[in-house]
């Protein structure tokens, strides 16, 4: 997995400039371009994510549009682009991966300038080719994508589309039903996490660093995020731009199975655990998603909320937000020393416990919410528990 001869991975220390400096510009990103979700129908998923989520109908692709294999459904909000495809017959690698891995993330697509030369650099660096580089085109003008392989069976698409200027991509027209749920206020994704076997958490950071240009922006090791029966360690990459960050999460040795084994065992593999997406008002957006249905993580104690003040050290008096509102809606505080962050998660948003959301507003702050991890982690561990999850 990618040439040997690259410097080790360095834990390098907290602050973007750094990141700057050692990532490569090989690979220059300009953004996520969408998240496609393989799903048993997709017509259902986007509907939900709709009516849920506030996502707006963009595009659509199927029978009607020339498409023989499968049905796509396009839904937007501000920058975020979610696809949702499934197979249209049994004989079908759409089909496969939903029947292994139920309704989870397939691509997570980078928009590129180049997707001819991100395809080079990154197969000469040792990625395994998923598309070669394709051009598509349509009366809208053309689109190039290329693809390549990350963890378990997830892929990473590079997408071209200077050249374009359609709804979506060459084959998908308009999709503009009569329904359309308002947004709730979602901007675009700030990171995206993947889950990867004991072990696999250095080989995977290393094969960002080495293919893809990354640097690691931040590590938290079993003695950071453990609580009381778990343990996890995590290893934040970020590419040169700091546009794209994806932690990478392994299960660490606890004295119960710990929320990533239990990914593991139901994704039946390595993928993506959640997909953080960042909001303006976060009071406003999570007060909406509850009202429409979306669940959220139980509360945390009345202890962590009169510790807020505490936890935001010298922020307090930036802070600007009703913590009775907060807590009303279970979101956690943490601070770092930009700023601080708020942050609220979703429990899994399929029936098999795998994919679930993030709705984070940064004040300033350029970590993850490490002052939370164990409150976090107690929720998703009563969460376990209900679902008997827990013990091995
Ligand atoms: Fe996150």
């Amino acid at each position: 997995m990618g040439k040997t001869s690259s410097p080790e991975i360095k834990n390098v220390e907290y602050g973007l400039e750094k990141i700057f400096t050692e990532a490569k510009d090989f690979l220059p990103l300009l953004g996520t371009d969408y998240v496609e979700f393989y799903v048993g129908n997709a017509k259902q998923a986007a509907y939900y994510y709709q009516t849920a989520f506030g996502f707006q109908p963009l595009a659509y692709a199927g029978l009607e549009t020339g498409m023989r294999d499968r049905t796509s459904y396009v839904v937007a909000q501000d920058k975020i682009k979610l696809v949702f495809t499934s197979a249209l017959h049994s004989d079908s690698p759409i089909g496969e991966h939903a029947k292994k891995h139920g309704d989870g993330v397939k691509v997570i697509a980078l928009w590129v300038d180049d997707a001819r030369s991100a395809f080079e650099e990154t197969t000469e660096r040792g990625a395994i080719p998923y598309m070669e580089p394709t051009v598509e085109k349509d009366e809208y003008g053309g689109t190039v994508r290329s693809g390549i392989h990350t963890y378990g069976d997830t892929v990473h698409v590079f997408v071209e589309r200077k050249n374009y200027n359609g709804p979506f991509l060459p084959g998908y027209k308009e999709w503009k039903p009569d329904y359309n749920p308002p947004p709730v206020g979602l901007k675009f994704i700030d990171h995206m996490v993947g889950n990867v076997q004991l072990g696999q958490m250095v080989v995977w950071a290393k094969w960002y660093e080495v293919v893809m240009g990354f640097a690691n922006f931040l590590t938290f090791d079993d003695k950071q995020i453990h609580t009381k029966w778990s343990a996890l360690m995590s290893k934040v990459m970020a590419n040169n731009n700091g546009r794209i960050k994806f932690p990478i999460n392994e299960p660490a040795q606890g004295k119960k199975k710990s929320q990533i084994e239990e990914y593991l065992d139901f994704y039946e593999g390595p993928g993506v655990q959640h997909i953080a997406v960042a909001t303006d008002d976060i009071i406003k957006t999570v007060r909406a998603l509850r009202a429409r249905g979306v669940e959220f993580l139980s509360r945390p104690p009345q202890a962590y909320y009169d510790e807020i003040p505490q936890r935001l050290g010298a922020h307090k008096d930036s802070f600007k937000e009703d913590i009775q509102s907060l807590q009303e809606l279970s979101i956690l505080v943490d601070a770092d020393e930009d700023g601080y962050l708020l942050q609220v998660f979703t429990k899994p948003q399929e029936d098999r416990p795998t994919l679930f959301f993030e709705i984070i507003q940064r004040m300033g702050a350029k970590g993850f919410g490490i002052g939370n991890f164990k409150a976090l982690f107690e929720s998703i561990e009563h969460e376990q528990e209900l679902r008997g999850t827990l013990e091995r």
